[in-house]
């Protein structure tokens, strides 16, 4: 009987969220409602010519903005009727394996346009979603007779703005996301970004106004706008070109090498454009839009999918203290495998045996599930020396990493050893090795890997995120989750919620990690800008949890300065939710910590819910997130460009229950640029009725675990 009542009332509410009209000017329009009735998108067809707009509260979000596409011989954009019209709605909550909450509802209105092309019979169908927080739109092609095999040439969806918004963006780039944010208006990006390209800062920048998604603008009126787009499969991913003498951005598709953009045969769709919107910066945070237009999860028995708290023989080489090769001679690296004795180590190599062995011991000292070692095997000489296509075969390691005796060691300290490939952007070669690849993985122990795409990609004229590679970056997915294998892909191209689908996706770089913070310095709003840029797509591996931001004490010929305050590594915890986090610092860098590395040990990768309790793109991202299976609740602040003064209430707790707060948080003297290392903890008692007033530096931020309050905790402060 509910369920009946539930589709009645669903019909009910969409006929009443649909309408058609024909206006004066013979332009046809289909208007579709959010459930909650205060989005409203409408698809005009106008002299043939489809286009839509958005709308929120009645005022104007996104303008009169144009869909359609050229194909190599002919176009979808003009010449269309209007064929068919189907309206549904849809609610249902879903579990998803891991991530922000144990459940995520699910629900939108629908209206699928099927356009009729009259000068060729073909169709085009274009599916609206609309959900209270934003609307997906997608195109599909049916399998009609009339359109089977094509090409696109070029993607003519449109997004209009309103005004000159203010944007925090990074350059379009068909290689890499790598790049620190910009906050400006959208008229200054071409001086911004013409002024990089005509300094030579990239090769591989694209054009003067163009950038990449995930977009964060804010309208004058504070209104943010998120432009994205979801369940990017077997198409290539989309920049965004803004026309800045009216304001328009319109698609910008990755090309192949032959300046070709899609290969398609029907029936296929493309990915969603989304478009997230609220006069709340925090809801943008807690839309779940781009996961929802993904598919359900397509792997049966998830019971092998994990969070992982690891550590690694990583930041060493970043930083140059050790190298990931394990000789400098580079007329010995054309070595016969089986002959390693021949070739003179280089006395830096990071991944000995030993050395790993340090670090196994330190992951079981302090329970972290897992130790990741980079440059372990044969190939790191070749690939910095020539960059030819067959550098790694992922299977042969340097004589002074024992596979054996690591898998035995680390097996029994209860540490899982975490795999490292690096492609060097050669797909075809990883694709050759992938399957003794991953077994050589599961036969020592190994269930999750690190890969990377650094360089060129190779065949030459290819590129990060063309269809090629997106579909090889899902390949390898697909082809690990037969193998029960846990990825976390770098350089890849930027996720798109995919995550929902393949769980076994537990995160991905794509963005600049703190790796930067190693050898140039990030800027430092940057923790504050990706939660409502790169994170849209999913979760991201960036290896925060650096103590010691004077680079030279961790290698001498390095004087880098990492950009932020110890506690903002802790916040980022749990602002920047992944269920794969790494505590990237040296042991010996923790060591002298230890107290405020507590907060690393204890916070928790996989949540049950998730509350934004402040944000402000540049400015403040503050979350309290309740963790599964144990209800323990955690919140992080990270702080940017300056300053900030946090009051929350902890209204999120169990009320009449006392609750006694670690707080780990900047001091009055704490400067990321001069005292970064300056910090307190200190513990309070508290219920949902306390409210915490706290300051945070610029580049800073703070951190708190909570636990309920025993006899003992009497002494303590009440927090009010
Ligand atoms: C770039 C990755 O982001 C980094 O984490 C890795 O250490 C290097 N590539 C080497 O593969
Ligand atoms: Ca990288």
């Amino acid at each position: 009987m509910k369920r009946i009542l539930q589709i009645i009332f669903c019909i009910l509410s969409v006929s009443a969220a649909y309408g058609s009209i024909v206006n004066a000017a013979a332009a046809e329009t289909e208007s579709l409602k959010s459930p909650d009735g205060r989005l409203q998108a409408d698809f005009i067809l106008d002299d043939g010519v489809p286009y839509y707009t958005l709308t929120r509260d009645g005022s104007p979000v996104i303008g009169k903005s144009r869909f359609g596409m050229k194909l190599s011989d002919s176009g979808l954009y003009d010449w269309f009727e209007i064929f068919n019209v189907e309206t549904s709605c849809f609610d249902e909550t879903w579990k998803p394996v891991w991530g922000e909450e144990a459940e995520i509802r699910n629900h939108y209105n629908e209206m699928a346009i099927t356009l009729r092309q009259t000068s060729s019979d073909r169709r085009m169908v274009l599916r609206f979603r609309l959900f209270d927080d934003g609307l997906g739109f997608r195109y599909e092609f049916p399998d009609h007779g009339n359109l089977i095999y094509f090409v696109i040439t070029d993607e003519l969806t449109e997004f209009a703005m309103t005004g000159d918004h203010t944007a925090w963006w990074i350059p379009g780039d068909y290689d890499t996301q790598e790049y620190d944010y910009t906050e400006s208006r959208l008229s200054e990006i071409r001086g911004l970004l013409g002024g990089a390209i005509s300094d030579n800062l990239s090769q591989t920048i694209f054009s003067e106004t163009g950038v990449q998604t995930a977009l964060q603008l804010k309208t004058d009126d504070g209104l943010y706008i998120n432009l994205h787009e979801a369940a990017l499969v077997n198409y290539p991913a989309m920049h965004l070109e803004l026309d800045d003498s009216k304001m328009v951005f319109k698609a910008h598709l990755t090309p192949d090498p032959n300046g070709d953009l899609a290969y398609m045969q029907t029936p296929c769709v493309t990915p969603w454009r989304t478009i997230i919107v609220s006069d709340d910066a925090r809801d943008i945070l807690a839309s779940r839009i781009t996961l929802n237009l993904n598919e359900p999860c397509k792997i049966d028995d998830t019971s092998w999918i994990h969070p992982y708290k690891y550590v690694g023989v990583w930041w060493e080489m970043i930083t140059g203290k050790s190298s990931w090769s394990y000789t400098n001679d580079l007329r010995s690296v054309h070595i016969d495998t089986d002959d390693l004795s021949k070739v003179q180590p280089n006395g830096t190599h990071g991944a000995t045996t030993d050395n790993v062995k340090k670090y196994i011991d330190f992951a079981a000292e302090h329970g972290f599930d897992g130790v990741l070692v980079e440059g372990w095997n044969v190939g790191w000489e070749d690939w910095f020396g020539n960059m030819k296509e067959y550098v790694f075969d992922f299977v042969t390691p340097y004589p002074d990493f024992d596979v054996d005796g690591i898998q035995k060691y680390a097996a029994e300290k209860g540490v899982k050893m975490i795999m490292h490939h690096e492609t060097s952007g050669s797909p075809r070669n990883y694709e050759r090795h992938l399957d003794t690849a991953y077994t050589f993985m599961k036969e020592h122990g190994y269930d999750a890997v690190k890969s990377g795409y650094v360089g060129n990609i190779i065949p030459k004229g290819n590129n990060h995120y063309n269809q090629w590679m997106v579909n090889h970056y899902l390949y390898a997915v697909e082809k690990a989750a037969d193998y029960r294998i846990m990825v976390n892909a770098h350089e890849a191209v930027r996720p798109t919620g995919l995550c929902r689908t393949w769980p076994n996706l537990i995160s991905n770089e794509s963005a600049r990690g703190t790796e930067y913070q190693g050898t140039n310095g990030s800027k430092t709003f940057h923790v504050t800008v990706l939660p409502f840029t790169r994170l849209i797509g999913g979760p991201m591996d960036y290896t925060p949890g650096i103590f010691e931001m004077d680079i030279s004490k961790v290698n001498p010929n390095n004087h880098t300065h990492a950009n932020f305050t110890l506690a903002n590594q802790l916040g980022i915890y749990v602002v920047m939710s992944s269920p794969l986090q790494m505590a990237a610092d040296l042991p010996e860098n923790y060591e002298k910590f230890m107290d405020a590395f507590q907060f690393i040990k204890d916070v928790a990768l996989d949540w049950e819910k998730s509350i934004y309790l402040e944000a402000e793109p540049g400015e403040y991202v503050t979350v309290a997130r309740k963790a599964k299976g144990t209800g323990q609740w955690f919140v992080g602040n990270v702080t940017g460009k300056k300053p900030y003064t946090s009051r929350i209430r902890f209204d999120f707790l169990d009320p009449g229950k006392e609750y006694v707060a670690t707080i780990y948080s900047d001091t009055p003297q704490t400067d990321y640029r001069t005292n970064p290392q300056s910090y307190s903890i200190r513990q309070v008692r508290c219920t949902s009725e306390s409210t915490l007033i706290q300051d945070t530096a610029e580049a800073g931020g703070y951190a708190i675990s909570f636990r309920e309050a025993g006899p003992q905790d009497r002494k303590l402060k009440r927090l009010k």
